[in-house]
């Protein structure tokens, strides 16, 4: 999978960019501020139709301006599409070959996309939130399935919870019945997620640390149930505490996962260098993960990478990734560091006041 062009319309603070990655590694540089991560999230939106960053529409949305348009081609399995993303007010409409889709799922297989920015370390540290959140569209990004299971559980939760505040007991078990046999079913996809990925990820750290320190990701369910009867035995328990704090106090809502290192939190016992080269490993996993779900190498995105890795690090990942043939997108200040990774068939950009401009293949 590739993205052979990318045209943005209003998108943040880019007007009106043309872009034309290469097939392998493509540049973006310019200082900071100048719009080289919107291109990167534009990128990513059209491959999931949702943003990395915010997952409101009009954040994206140029100020000053009703819409923005992010119209892609793509090739997949040899056959090129056109993708287009209209965002409107609070509104997102996706066309593929110009027939209006009315699922984001049905932009599945097309363009698989991996970003890793600075901004994914903090979630060894953040709140449980975050690193749910991270599991969860990582997950969605191969299973499209899953946005199902997942909204149901959600809406069921959101009634269970009304219902709590209005004091309306009689109703209750009925809900809490349907909250446990969704909730198992959300609780099955993380755990199948999380024990595929985690055999990818010690492979990917060895050979990124160049080491063989053990790191694990392990699944944190906040009720440790393997069938809705398990599950519903344990959110019954809680019942009077649930009606006394007027929401749900357990279920897959509160699950967490955990990052080790040589067995022990990566959070308390792990350097910057290991946490940075986790969380990559982690990514190049979902790369992994996603080329034997499709049968094909989706893209990279390494926004800012260079403030993340050392030089040789990143010789030897765009070198791994290039005879991997995966599509890779680069954002950096200064080029220095990538310019003995430059070929013939690369394709450098400056990016500048959210305007785009091509400067060849970066070998002077
Ligand atoms: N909706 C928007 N409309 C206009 N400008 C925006 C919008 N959202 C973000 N920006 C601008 O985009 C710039 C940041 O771009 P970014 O891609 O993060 O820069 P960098 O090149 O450092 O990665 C900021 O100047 C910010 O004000
Ligand atoms: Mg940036």
């Amino acid at each position: 999978m590739y993205l052979k062009q990318l045209q943005l319309e209003q998108f943040r603070n880019l007007t009106a960019a043309q872009f034309e990655p290469g097939r392998y590694l493509t540049i973006l540089h310019g200082q900071n501020g100048q719009g080289k991560t919107n291109l990167l999230e534009a990128v990513y939106m059209l491959g999931s139709g949702r943003a990395f960053r915010t997952a409101k529409v009009p954040d994206l949305i140029q100020h000053g301006s009703k819409s923005a348009a992010v119209a892609g081609r793509i090739e997949s399995a040899g056959v090129e599409n056109r993708l287009l993303l209209l965002l409107d007010g609070n509104s997102r409409r996706i066309s593929i070959d110009a027939k209006t889709v009315y699922r984001a799922a049905e932009l599945h297989g097309k363009l698989a996309v991996v970003i890793f920015t600075p901004d994914d370390t903090a979630m060894i540290k953040l709140g449980p939130e975050t690193r749910r959140r991270y599991l969860d569209r990582s997950l969605y990004a191969g299973n499209a399935g899953f946005l199902q299971d997942y909204h149901n559980y959600y809406r069921t939760l959101k009634q269970r919870n009304a219902l709590l505040k209005s004091n309306q007991q009689q109703e209750l078990t009925l809900w809490t019945e349907q909250l446990a046999a969704a909730g198992i079913r959300l609780m099955q996809h993380r755990s199948r997620y999380l024990t595929e990925l985690q055999h990818l990820l010690q492979h990917q750290y060895a050979q990124l640390a160049g080491n063989n320190e053990s790191v694990a990701l392990q699944y944190k369910p906040d009720v440790a149930a393997t069938t809705a009867a398990e599950l519903l035995d344990t959110m019954q328990a809680h019942q009077e505490q649930d009606l006394r704090y007027k929401t749900t106090n357990r279920g897959p809502h509160r699950d967490d996962l955990l990052f080790l290192i040589n067995e022990r939190p990566l959070k308390g016992f792990g350097s910057q260098g290991q946490q940075r080269s986790f969380v990559l490993a982690l990514k190049l996993a979902e790369l992994d993960h996603l080329q034997q779900t499709f049968g094909e190498e989706p893209v990279l995105l390494l926004d800012d990478i260079a403030s993340e890795l050392d030089r040789q690090r990143i010789s030897n990942l765009v070198t791994y990734l290039r005879q991997r043939q995966v599509q890779v997108v680069i954002t950096t200040t200064d080029v220095t560091p990538f310019q003995e990774l430059l070929h013939n068939d690369s394709r450098l950009y400056r990016v500048e006041g959210g305007n785009l401009t091509y400067e060849g293949n970066g070998i002077s």
